[in-house]
């Protein structure tokens, strides 16, 4: 009796101990099944693998000194022992190239993959099941079965080394962390306007002359000015060939491949300065020194053949270094203006029988691809390798946002899918109060988790042509080891389950258990990372005319607080529980408490307005563009303001005028009209040079009953929401319209000078 109740108790011990909910593998494995009791890894455990088999070795290596570096042991390798570690590659049907089995009893452990890679993956699952760092505990394992495999080949991550160089030591940290969640290709953005980061034997001033700006970091990226030719550069710094082929083999024996973006033919203002010969104006430069691109040439000259020469050499050298079957090119964001005012470039297009500029970038990328194909190797590019035609086999990477995607799948060229939203880490992931300076925009970590890589405008034929996706981080804002783990720490392992797990497997709140030893193992190791996004989002519903709020926070189990009195949320305020019914005007503050903590270092506040025409339909003259619909078509009519955040309740007109007419359903007595605009010159975004109202009763005939100009300047850089406004003898009217007349171009002296402006609008208030 005794001893069965010892046998139970022993049961329910390991049971609690290592029951599935205890088991915090990310990305989560294709199938666990949870076994009773533990192997335990001590001087008594033999490594078994076979010797002859070089790539193994490597894995093998890489295992023992995990295990040597958190507990000392130093593992037999092929000697009888008591207990073993099995490492097998051998065929198994159904986990593809990089699947692996594991298996835990409590005296063996046996890894079997297809191929190195798969058992590369399995020692990553195991170390996730062990401490992270130098412990005197036991090392206990608990026995399991695992069978886990991708659902995606590529797993990517990108990191921009041009606008901040970071050391060969940072970039293996880096391909570490990669690693550990199994995400699988480093995309090294080597080659920018701020600075070229390979040595190329055959052209030593790229990197003696192209890695190195003037020192401006004591000013904001887009603040800095140009470098004069006489000022010294001194800030930068490259990878020599030795380090790269390092840092490849580093990345290969976890298997990483590394590809490298030599991007052209635009941002290649640090190329010019080394060789001012590859560009159309052919003058002396320095390399950008940060956003500022007046009088710069960014370009290679499109129409001079020495260029190419250049480019192939460059290119072999890369592909020396580079074992990758796919070569970044870049592409993207070419401003083809040097190209329409010089002569060589107009002589190719006429020449080749171009159309225009576009097409002579398709020409551009068609014979890059010519001879990246010649190498056997494949090309990549931005999605802007689609305009004037895609190159017959090149692979896109979609950035801005899916469409290029979807659209070369259609044509049946393969993708990367890597759409600003969610996949550009260099965006914020809470606040941003409280975050390190950002360039903008807001991914949050259930955002990058909530991302589904196949749009839902591809067919079962067309799918198959997204490899993955990947997640970006470009640096102009990011200068340190510290912020570039900030910025992927946690997303990245989102992105990695996303990624790597069933689709159907994927579970928030499960993860966010799974993440807590994540988080444990970053604080051990001394890795900055976010802690989560703390901010409340404010829905503001409109049912039957009746407006009302949804609060939501990405926390599980978040507890939210808020007020209606303008005063800051603390613990004691109100807790959200169910949908707020709004009937007054006011101003609601909401923020996150955990542990009795208010976590939201600024709480939310949105701001709401009851006025004669909630919830009525609005029509437009002109369409507000996609971008930003805010919460729907009748967003000037739903009781809610916009906010500094131009993605929260603004419509958007790009270059034409806002005019809505606003159908109040019945005739009513009106005294005033009032229409809220916003300023964000670095947005593009003017106020309306003025605004009219008219009243109508029939919807045919209209009254002006009043006009408001434009006061404030269009040079004015500080965000600035004015309320345009007109208060007249109370008439009775069923139509509202609002014509607010946009600036049309961006103003002489702004970065987009005679470009389209936007014009932002939001509550038009009828009282
Ligand atoms: C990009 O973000 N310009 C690819
Ligand atoms: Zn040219």
């Amino acid at each position: 009796m005794k001893k069965l109740f010892f046998i139970i108790l022993m049961f329910l011990i390991s049971y609690t101990i290592f029951s599935q909910e205890n088991i915090a593998i990310i990305p989560k494995p294709v199938s666990v099944v949870m076994h009773d009791g533990n192997f335990v890894i001590d001087a008594k455990t033999s490594i078994l693998y076979n010797t002859s088999n070089k790539e193994i070795a490597n894995a093998i290596h890489f295992f023992t000194s995990s295990i040597k570096e958190i507990s000392g042991i130093d593992l037999k390798k092929n000697q009888h022992q008591e207990k073993s570690i099995n490492f097998q590659i051998k065929q198994i049907p159904n986990i593809g190239k990089e699947g692996y089995q594991l298996q835990i009893t409590p005296t063996n452990i046996t890894i079997a993959a297809n191929s190195n890679a798969g058992i590369v993956y399995a020692i990553q699952s195991i170390l996730q099941l062990l401490p992270g760092v130098r412990t005197n505990a036991i090392l206990k394992l608990p026995c399991l079965t695992i069978e886990d495999y991708p659902r995606f080949e590529w797993r990517g991550m990108h990191l921009d080394v041009s606008r901040h160089f970071f050391s060969p030591e940072i970039v293996k940290e880096y391909i570490n962390l990669m690693a550990r969640y199994k995400m699988n290709v480093f995309h090294w953005h080597l080659v920018d306007d701020q600075g070229w980061r390979i040595e190329i034997k055959k052209y030593p001033k790229l990197t003696s002359v192209g890695a190195w700006r003037v020192d401006y970091t004591n000013l904001v990226w887009g603040s800095r000015p140009q470098a004069k030719p006489n000022d010294d550069a001194t800030y930068g710094g490259y990878y020599t060939q030795d380090q790269i082929k390092e840092i490849v083999a580093y990345a290969a024996e976890r298997n990483i491949t590394i590809v490298p973006e030599i991007e052209m033919p635009g941002h290649v203002a640090s190329a010019i300065a080394a060789y001012p010969e590859l560009s159309c104006s052919q003058k002396f430069q320095l390399p950008l020194t940060g956003g500022n691109y007046t009088n710069i040439s960014s370009n290679y000259c499109a129409g001079n053949d020495s260029v190419f020469t250049f480019l192939q050499n460059v290119l072999t050298e890369v592909m020396q270094l580079f074992p990758s079957k796919y070569i970044h090119v870049g592409g993207d964001e070419v401003d083809k203006t040097p190209w329409k005012n010089c002569v060589k470039c107009q002589n190719r297009i006429k020449q080749e029988g171009l159309k225009n500029e576009e097409e002579l970038q398709s020409y551009f990328m068609k014979r890059i691809e010519k001879f990246i194909i010649s190498k056997n190797r494949k090309m990549i590019g931005w999605d802007e390798i689609l305009e004037g035609g895609l190159a017959p086999e090149a692979t896109v990477m979609s950035w801005r946002g899916e469409a290029g995607g979807i659209e070369a799948a259609k044509q049946k060229h393969n993708v990367v899918m890597t759409p600003g939203t969610p996949c550009y880490f260099d965006h914020y992931q809470t606040g941003p109060e409280g975050e390190p300076l950002a360039i903008g925009g807001m991914n949050t970590l259930k955002t990058v988790y909530d991302y589904e890589p196949i749009s839902k405008e591809l067919n079962d034929e067309n799918k198959k042509y997204v490899l993955g996706a990947q997640a970006n981080l470009w640096t102009e804002f990011i200068t340190t080891a510290e912020h570039v783990e900030y910025m992927v720490l946690p997303r990245m392992l989102a992105l990695a389950e996303v990624l790597w797990s069933k689709k159907d497997a994927k579970d928030w709140i499960d993860f966010n258990r799974r993440l807590q030893p994540s988080f444990k193992y970053f604080d051990e190791k001394g890795f900055h990372y976010s802690k989560g996004n703390f901010n409340v989002e404010i829905k503001p519903t409109s049912i039957n005319n009746k407006l009302s709020v949804t609060l939501t926070s990405e926390i599980p189990n978040a507890i939210i607080v808020y007020t209606t009195n303008g005063t800051e949320p603390n613990t004691l305020s109100n807790v959200y529980t169910n949908p707020i019914v709004i009937n007054a005007s006011l101003t609601l503050k909401a923020a996150v408490v955990v542990n009795n903590k208010v976590m939201s270092v600024k709480p939310a506040e949105q701001k709401f307005v009851i006025h004669k025409a909630i919830g009525k339909n609005v029509m437009y003259q002109y369409s507000i563009s996609k971008y930003y619909m805010a919460n729907g078509n009748n967003s000037l009519t739903d009781g809610v303001t916009g906010t500094f955040a131009v993605n929260k309740y603004w419509h958007g007109i790009n270059e034409k005028d806002l005019i809505a007419t606003i159908d109040l359903a019945e005739t009513k007595s009106v005294t005033n009209i009032s229409i809220n605009c916003l300023q964000k010159y670095a947005d593009w975004i003017f106020l309306p040079t003025s605004v009219q109202f008219e009243i109508s009763t029939d919807g045919i005939n209209y009254t002006t009953v009043g006009k408001d100009v434009n006061n404030i300047s269009t040079s004015i850089k500080e965000p600035t929401i004015k309320t345009f406004s007109t208060t007249f003898n109370q008439a009775n009217a069923r139509y509202i319209r609002v014509s607010a007349y946009n600036l049309k171009e961006c103003p002489k002296g702004h970065p987009g000078e005679g470009k389209p402006a936007w014009l932002f609008a939001d509550e038009i208030i009828v009282n």
